[in-house]
């Protein structure tokens, strides 16, 4: 059989992560779900009218589903479930602004999918991410490996684009590297970043990196304040969609992820942006980088930011 991957939330960021996950003609089966009846529907169909174009057999199918439940039996037997449920930022917001009024959301999606994809690996992209992944995990009572959050690929990414467009350079030239939260405690590691295999501090002077790093950490605010409604989502779907690819593939893919940590890097006990190796079974390693001093502080900062609020998530 085949494998079948569920995208929940038809918005911008779920239905280009359908389309994405569709385009790899991988799976068996797109299944993209939400509560504004009859738009999962439209868009599977549009989605699958592009499939001669385009390429690929898979087949997408859309369901609307509703708080309560209904509708989602058109899950069932997922391999991944990306969450993708909830309200994005408006301009001047903070993605923690979103804590309570997503956390509802999240959990009841969650709550469903233990019920009808109770075998899923459970990829997080709603926000604030690190709490929304928590969360999941609690209201889905999965095994840690098997819930993770999309975070770290996205920041690597655009702090990636913003190091090649400053230096002009091919973003294949580039490597780049964040860890911690997905907002104000993200840790970009410079010292793991290096352009044509130089340290990135050999080709771009400290103010230059250090402004670079400001712009990665407030990358998705720039793009809402652009936007004026709603939030990024071309970067934010290529990020999700190469998680569920990995975990798809069983490729043991490192990447940057948020993931439960036990121990690593001192750290225990939270949900936090890691490299970790991703494979059938969610993670299925925390892989650990050597970090300079002020990195792991920064990354043990996160580590506790992070704590304090998904504390507060496990009442919500
Ligand atoms: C961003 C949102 C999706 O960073 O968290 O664009």
């Amino acid at each position: 059989m085949g494998k079948k991957v569920t995208v929940v939330g038809a918005g911008f960021y779920g239905s280009t992560t359908a389309q994405r996950l569709a385009e790899y003609n991988i799976f068996e089966t797109v299944v993209l779900t939400d509560i504004v009846e009859g738009k999962p529907e439209g868009l599977a169909l549009d989605i699958s009218q592009s499939r001669s174009i385009e390429g690929f057999e898979t087949k997408v199918v859309g369901q609307t589903t509703t708080p309560a439940g209904e509708g989602y039996e058109a899950i069932e037997g997922s391999d991944i479930v990306v969450i993708t449920a909830g309200l994005p930022r408006k301009p001047g917001m903070s993605r923690m602004d979103l804590l309570e009024v997503n956390a509802k959301i999240v959990r009841s999606v969650s709550e469903n999918v233990a019920k009808y994809a109770p075998n899923a690996v459970v990829i997080v992209v709603s926000n604030p991410l690190d709490e929304m992944t928590a969360l999941a995990q609690i209201a889905t009572g999965f095994p840690k490996n098997r819930v993770l959050g999309q975070a770290g690929v996205l920041d690597t990414a655009r702090f990636t684009h913003f190091v090649a467009e400053t230096l002009n350079v091919p973003v294949s030239s580039v490597k780049t590297l964040t860890l911690g939260s997905h907002g104000d405690t993200m840790v970009p590691v410079p010292s793991r970043c290096t352009v044509d295999g130089k340290p990135l501090a050999d080709v771009l002077d400290a103010d230059k990196i250090e402004d670079l790093v400001k712009r990665t950490r407030n990358g998705g605010a720039e793009i809402v304040g652009l936007l004026k409604t709603g939030s990024a989502y071309y970067a934010p779907s290529a990020a999700a969609a190469r998680m569920a690819r990995a975990v798809a593939e069983d490729s043991g893919a490192v990447i940057p992820t948020c993931a439960w940590v036990d121990g690593e890097y001192g750290i225990s006990g939270v949900y936090l942006g890691v490299e970790a190796s991703l494979g059938a079974g969610g993670v299925k390693k925390v892989v650990e980088t050597t970090l300079t001093d002020g990195e792991l502080a920064a990354l043990k900062e996160a580590a506790e930011a992070v704590r304090a609020k998904q504390a507060d998530v496990a009442s919500m």
